[in-house]
C-alpha cells in the first residue's frame, strides 16, 4: 500500500485564483496514486470530461438595469440552512488527501456555513466529524448530511442510519448508482486497491466481518430494488435524497416511493462511463419530477457561472466533489474554506452581472446553448 501523503505546505491563499488551480496544486502535492484515485473515472473517462463540457456548452444571457445592490445567496435545503446554493458532495477517504482528513473538511464547511455530506466511506467516524463541526462553530447546529450506499443487509443499513442520526445529520443521501463498482483503469494500472495501514472506514467499525472498518465491508449489490428503499424510508424520519438517478422515469418512480429529493449525479463519471453530463439531463429530470421534490445536481461544477447555470435551469442547489478534495490536499481546512469562498465570490459576482439578487431570480431564459468555445 502507498504511504500517506506528505503534509502539504498550504499555498498562500491569495495566490490561488480559482478551483481549477487547486487541482494543479493538489496534483503537485499528492502521491500520484491518490491523485489518480481522485481525478480519475470509469473506463475512458468520457463522462468525467462530459460533465465540465456540458457547462461549457451553455452561455449565460444576462439582464440589465434591475437596480439592486444587495444579494442573498442563502438557501434552505431539506430544512437545513446553507449560506450558498452549494453543498459538499460525499467523497471517500479524506485522510488520503490530508492527515486531518474529514475533520478539516468539516471545520471548513461549518465556518463557511455550507452543508458537508459525510461519506459512508469516510476515514473519520461521523460522530467525530460532527464533533469537529460543532467545535468549529459552537453557536450553530452542524450542517451535515450522511451518504449511504444502500446495503443488502438491512441490519447494517439500520446501524449506519442510527450512527448518522446520533451524530445529528439532517438528511440521508442514498447512493443508488453503484450496483457494482466502476472500473477505474488508473487505479488498476497503479495497483491501488487497498487503503494504507491505519486508514480505515470508521463508520463501518464493529458492523460486520473480522476486519474492522475495512473498505470491503461496503457491499455493492446488484440485487437491490425499490423495496429496499421503502424499507430504508420506514427506518428513519430523516429526509431521504436519492443520489445517482439519471433516467427521468427513475425520477418519477423515486418520487412515487416518497423520496424527499433527488441528487442528479453520475458520480462524477466514476460509475457508468458514457453516462451523459448531468447538466444536460437536468431539464428532462425536472420535467419528470414536476416540482414535487427539489432536484440537486453534481458533476463538473468548477465556476460560479456553472452554479448559476444549473440554478437557472431549475436545480435547487449543486454539489462539488473533487474541488473539495483538491482544496483539502492543498491546504487542509484553509484549502477547503478557500474553495468554498472562491465559489461564493464567483456566484455573487455572476448574480450581479446577470441582474439577479438571489437564486430565486434565476430563470431558464438566462441559459442558452452555444457552440463550444475552444
Ligand atoms: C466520489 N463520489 C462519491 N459518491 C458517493 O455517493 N459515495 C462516495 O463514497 C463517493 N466517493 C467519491 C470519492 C472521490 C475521490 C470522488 C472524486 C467522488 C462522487 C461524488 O459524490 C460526486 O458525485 C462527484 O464527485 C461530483 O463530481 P465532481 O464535482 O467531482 O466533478
Amino acid at each position: 500500500a502507498p504511504a500517506l501523503p506528505r503534509l502539504p505546505e498550504a499555498p498562500a491563499a491569495h495566490t490561488v485564483l480559482n478551483l481549477r488551480e487547486y487541482e494543479t496544486i493538489a496534483r503537485g502535492l499528492l502521491d500520484p496514486i491518490f491523485y489518480d484515485y481522485v481525478a480519475g473515472g470509469a473506463r475512458d473517462e468520457v463522462t468525467v470530461r462530459a460533465n465540465e463540457h456540458g457547462f461549457a456548452r451553455l452561455g449565460l444571457l444576462p439582464r440589465m438595469l434591475r437596480g439592486s445592490d444587495t444579494r442573498d445567496l442563502g438557501v434552505t435545503l431539506f430544512g437545513t440552512p446553507s449560506s450558498l446554493p452549494v453543498f459538499l458532495s460525499p467523497t471517500a477517504f479524506h485522510r488520503l488527501a490530508h492527515p486531518d482528513g474529514e475533520l478539516a473538511t468539516a471545520r471548513a464547511a461549518a465556518k463557511a456555513g455550507v452543508i458537508m455530506t459525510v461519506g459512508m466511506a469516510s476515514t473519520t467516524s461521523v460522530a467525530d466529524v460532527a464533533a469537529a463541526a460543532r467545535q468549529a462553530v459552537p453557536d450553530r447546529a452542524p450542517a451535515l448530511w450522511f451518504q449511504l450506499y444502500l446495503q443488502p443487509d438491512m441490519a447494517v443499513t439500520r446501524a449506519l442510519v442510527r450512527r448518522a442520526e446520533a451524530a445529528g445529520c439532517t438528511a440521508l443521501l442514498v447512493t443508488v448508482d453503484s450496483p457494482v463498482l466502476g472500473i477505474h483503469e488508473r487505479n488498476k494500472r497503479n495497483g491501488f486497491n487497498d487503503l494504507p495501514p491505519g486508514v480505515v472506514c470508521e463508520n463501518l467499525r464493529d458492523l460486520t466481518g473480522s476486519e474492522p472498518g475495512h473498505i470491503r465491508q461496503i457491499a455493492m449489490s446488484a440485487d437491490l430494488g425499490w423495496d429496499h428503499l421503502d424499507r430504508l424510508r420506514e427506518m428513519t424520519s430523516l429526509p431521504v435524497v436519492l443520489k445517482g438517478v439519471l433516467h427521468p422515469e427513475d425520477g418519477r418512480i423515486a418520487v412515487a416511493h416518497g423520496v424527499d429529493g433527488l441528487l442528479l449525479s453520475n458520480h462524477g463519471g466514476r460509475q457508468l462511463d458514457t453516462a451523459p453530463a448531468t447538466v444536460d439531463l437536468l431539464p428532462d429530470m425536472l420535467a419528470a419530477v414536476a416540482g414535487r421534490v427539489p432536484v440537486l445536481l453534481d458533476g463538473g461544477v468548477r465556476r460560479g457561472t456553472d452554479v448559476v447555470k444549473a440554478l437557472a435551469l431549475g436545480a435547487t442547489a449543486v454539489g462539488i466533489g473533487r474541488p473539495v478534495v483538491y482544496g483539502l490536499a492543498a491546504g487542509g481546512e484553509d484549502g477547503v474554506r478557500h474553495v468554498v469562498d472562491l465559489l461564493r465570490e464567483e456566484i455573487d459576482h455572476t448574480l450581479a452581472l446577470c441582474g439577479a439578487t438571489a437564486p430565486r431570480d434565476l430563470t431558464p431564459d438566462l441559459v442558452r446553448t452555444v457552440p463550444a468555445v475552444p
